[in-house]
């Protein structure tokens, strides 16, 4: 068990009024937890939330040591703040830090910090329909040297964010622009199934792209080939294809997402047939065109669940279910926020 030291904020800040958008409020407190090669991981601490004094030589600032994760908490009518899925969440930061040599963290200690500071801003969580607490996990290297090596300190710390929906259109579907030139840093032997932040930074050009042509985001085509489907913006993709729900199979260079791997579970016990395998741009197109793409839909923590109401490749445009919010997509939503928000019984341990 971690002895977390709490320092309370003296004056509590005033809660935001109005619209939340997606990251741009912050909660009174975050965590915090130092690490150091021969010592292992001390001094857990929760204070007020703010600014951090780091080195100008950090290994942070120079070589993007840093992994991240997302989960969401929402507080149930039991006046419980409910967290979806924590130890998925502590297992992959764990599998993220082994790839960019940052030290691992028991998943019990993870949970505790997360669950800790939730407690504490419990009144932070927002409850209009559509919001959440947003959890913000993330570890930093920072060792204060400039040789490029494995990490030997490091930060971990958790902030926590009251939102709104993810993409301005909410549930509402989003037109996809499909990417051909630039890709995710991530082909095989890469980060792409790691949530590191150079992954992420790596990916805004083309969504700058796909913004400044009016649409939401990209589909990303894998790294070698340019054939393969892999993710959409920053999410995992699912299409519903002559009855059967096909997603890209996770080969290295894609994210294991939480919320693509609980929309699976649900949909196989429900009997609908998931098939995880690849997938080239070059059968969706011909699905596209012959009618058998029934609907399209990005799965992640932030939106969990973002239909494609349209496609665009080339100059060409593919409207998608006449743009319409699909039937899957419209339940699996449901489902998944109904078992966070603890609307639907949680039959499957998911919830903490
Ligand atoms: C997710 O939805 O899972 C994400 O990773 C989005 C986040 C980068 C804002």
């Amino acid at each position: 068990m971690l002895d977390i030291k709490i320092t309370k904020i003296e004056t509590p800040k005033a809660k935001p009024t109005g619209a939340l958008g997606f990251g741009k409020y912050f909660t009174d407190h975050m965590f915090m937890m130092d690490f150091d090669e021969g010592i292992g991981w001390h001094d857990a601490r929760i204070i007020p939330y703010g600014p951090i004094p780091m080195s100008p030589a950090s290994s942070a600032l120079h070589y993007g040591a840093e992994i991240f994760e997302g989960m969401k908490a929402y507080l149930t009518k039991e006046g419980k703040v409910q967290l979806f899925r924590p130890y998925e969440n502590a297992k992959r930061l764990n599998s993220s830090a082994e790839r960019l040599c940052l030290p691992e963290l028991p998943v019990e200690d993870f949970v505790e910090a997360v669950t800790t500071l939730v407690n504490l801003d419990r009144d932070w969580v927002p409850t209009e329909p559509g919001t959440s607490l947003y959890v913000r996990p993330f570890m930093i290297g920072d060792d204060h040297s400039l040789g490029v090596h494995g990490v030997h300190h490091a930060i971990f710390m958790v902030i926590l964010s009251p939102v709104g929906s993810y993409y301005k259109e909410g549930l509402n579907p989003v037109s996809i622009l499909i990417e051909r030139d630039d890709v995710r840093v991530a082909g095989k032997g890469g980060t792409g199934y790691t949530k590191c932040g150079g992954n992420y930074a790596a990916s805004t050009r083309a969504g700058k792209k796909a913004e400044l042509k009016g649409y939401s985001q990209v589909l990303w085509l894998d790294a070698v080939e340019r054939k393969y489907i892999e993710e959409v913006g920053s999410m995992n993709v699912m299409f519903k294809i002559n009855g059967e729900v096909v997603t890209p199979a996770l080969v290295g260079s894609i994210l294991p997402g939480i919320t693509r791997k609980s929309c699976i579970q649900i949909l196989q016990e429900e009997g609908i047939p998931v098939s995880e395998r690849r997938i080239t741009v070059d059968e969706l197109l011909k699905a596209l065109e012959d009618g058998t793409l029934e609907e399209a839909w990005g799965t992640g923590t932030a939106a969990v669940i973002s239909p494609i109401g349209k496609f665009v490749v080339d100059g060409k445009e593919f409207v998608v279910n006449n743009g319409e919010i699909g039937k899957v997509s419209q339940h699996l939503y449901d489902e998944i926020t109904g078992i966070q928000s603890g609307k639907i019984k949680d039959t499957r341990d998911w919830t903490l």
